[in-house]
């Protein structure tokens, strides 16, 4: 059996016509179903529905063979163990520093809010910029607006986000896309599997770019 853990939303919609070059369709629309376990139309493979920041913590321990991550939660989740074999090119976007439109940074400490912190801080440090951190959980653009921070770190694909809240894009952190990626045993227990179907999802990116 394979355990594909995926999150719901674009990585889902984006994913399930390559998984479908493999043979893999959902049973049931993963999207309505109250379901977790969505089982697909190959008997050995089955779907695993979690938010997209633990699909990681699925597959690093095993829970899940195989899953489809954003590179931002990735860098965020900071594992070594995970194998990240290929890159899908889908939910492209960048990871930025973000601030008011016009106004500069303050001289001191700058107060930082993001849901990526780990990254924010690896980021400020390898400039040696003192940095305070505001975990955030999402809806990131409105803490310059109230005074909450000075800048936010998110990802931003057309910038429409940024633009309504009076934001503009500054720094880029580092160019996103989704990849796959698998367990370390499970590379090597169902070695032949994962192989195959590694090279048969390479072969529908690669005829879909
Ligand atoms: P949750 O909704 O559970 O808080 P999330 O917001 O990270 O999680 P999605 O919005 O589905 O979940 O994002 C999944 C991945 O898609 C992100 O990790 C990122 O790599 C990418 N992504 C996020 N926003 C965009 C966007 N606006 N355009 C393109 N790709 C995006
Ligand atoms: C994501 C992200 C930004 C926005 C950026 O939100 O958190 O807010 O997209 O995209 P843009 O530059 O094209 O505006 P998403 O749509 O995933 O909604 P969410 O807040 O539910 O995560
Ligand atoms: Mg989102």
């Amino acid at each position: 059996m394979l355990t594909i853990a995926l999150s719901k939303g674009r990585i889902l919609d984006d994913t399930l016509p390559l998984l479908e070059q493999a043979g893999i369709v959902p049973t049931e629309n993963p999207e309505k179903s109250r379901k977790l376990i969505i089982p697909t139309t190959r008997d050995d493979v089955r779907l695993l529905i979690v938010r997209a920041t633990d699909v990681p913590t699925y597959v690093e321990l095993g829970a899940a063979d195989v899953g489809v991550a954003g590179k931002d939660v990735l860098l965020e989740y900071g594992s070594h163990s995970l194998y990240e074999p290929l890159d899908l090119q889908i939910a492209k976007c960048k990871l930025m520093t973000a601030g008011p439109v016009g106004v500069p940074e303050p001289r001191g400490r700058l107060r930082v809010a993001t849901k990526f912190v780990n990254v924010a801080r690896r980021y400020y440090a390898e400039q040696g910029r003192q940095v305070e951190v505001i975990k955030l959980y999402g809806s990131m653009e409105l803490a310059p607006l109230v005074g909450l921070a000075d800048k936010i770190i998110d990802v931003v694909d057309t910038g429409n986000t940024l633009r309504a809240n009076g934001l503009e894009p500054q720094e880029i952190i580092a160019h996103i896309s989704s990849r796959l990626i698998v367990n370390r045993a499970s590379m090597k227990m169902k070695h032949a599997e994962l192989k195959l179907l590694i090279d048969t999802l390479e072969q529908a990116v690669e005829t879909r770019c």
